[in-house]
């Protein structure tokens, strides 16, 4: 290939988010569903929901055409309700993939104003922490005990750095590692108040969490009110 891998992971992701973004604005039935959208109130939304949406319940938002997706939507840029309108948002495996700098930042605010007054956002993030206790300790029995479906680690990754890195990095898909410490901080300076660590499938949402089994073993799992 004439450029790497992740380049043009890149630019096929932000080829997908223009594509979408024009579609807000001129196809009739993203226009419809947005107008929709901006009329509902007491909605419980799962952004970035991947295949994983479920079929009642949720608005469920994907950059991508996937199953249950109500309408595909670049949430870094804009969510597509009316402030003070959502009970709750679920972001699984999500934050990661945003900038730090540029999309973090408008992204929490954009969540924080579609939210209503002690409306709940749930965030799940790889716990960097249980990675770099399973980096420590001497064999890699920790490491395959967080694994994401790997049996083995140590047959897919030559050292446990490499381990690391690709759950840091992801192929340069994420932006680096999150804890408790650094997810409270953007979490409050967004605005949000009531920042907790929760467990998995415990939480405040009306009809409890709807947390993935699969990022059980090495998700940290937040909840914060606005
Ligand atoms: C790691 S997956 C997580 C999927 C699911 N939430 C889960 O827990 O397995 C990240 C998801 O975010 C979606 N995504 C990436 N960029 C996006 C964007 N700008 N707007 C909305 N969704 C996006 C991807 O298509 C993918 O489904």
């Amino acid at each position: 290939m004439p450029i790497t891998r992740h380049v043009f992971d890149h630019c096929r992701l932000e080829l997908n988010a223009i594509i979408v973004r024009l579609m807000h604005k001129f196809h009739p039935v993203y226009l419809y569903k947005l107008y929709l959208l901006k009329r509902k109130k007491n909605l419980l939304v799962n952004i970035g929901c991947g295949p994983y949406g479920l079929d009642q319940g949720w608005i469920n938002l994907d950059l991508f055409p996937i199953k249950n997706v109500y309408l595909r939507t670049d949430c870094r840029k804009s969510l597509p309700f009316s402030d003070n309108t959502c009970l709750g948002i679920h972001v699984e495996m999500f934050l990661e993939h945003l900038d730090p700098k540029d999309e973090l930042p408008f992204f929490l605010y954009s969540c924080y104003n579609v939210l209503q007054k002690d409306g709940i956002l749930r965030v799940v993030v790889p716990d960097a922490q249980k990675f770099i206790n399973a980096y420590q300790s001497k064999d890699w029995i920790e490491m395959n005990s967080i694994s994401y479906g790997l049996d083995d680690w140590a047959i897919n990754f030559p050292t446990k750095m490499d381990a690391l890195n690709h759950v840091f990095l992801q192929g340069y898909e994420h932006y680096g590692g999150w804890d408790k410490d650094r997810l409270f901080n953007v979490l409050s300076k967004s605005g949000f108040i009531s920042i907790r660590v929760v467990e998995f499938g415990i939480g405040d949402f009306q009809n409890g969490p709807i947390d993935r089994e699969y990022h059980r073993p090495n998700g940290l799992y937040v909840e914060a009110k606005k």
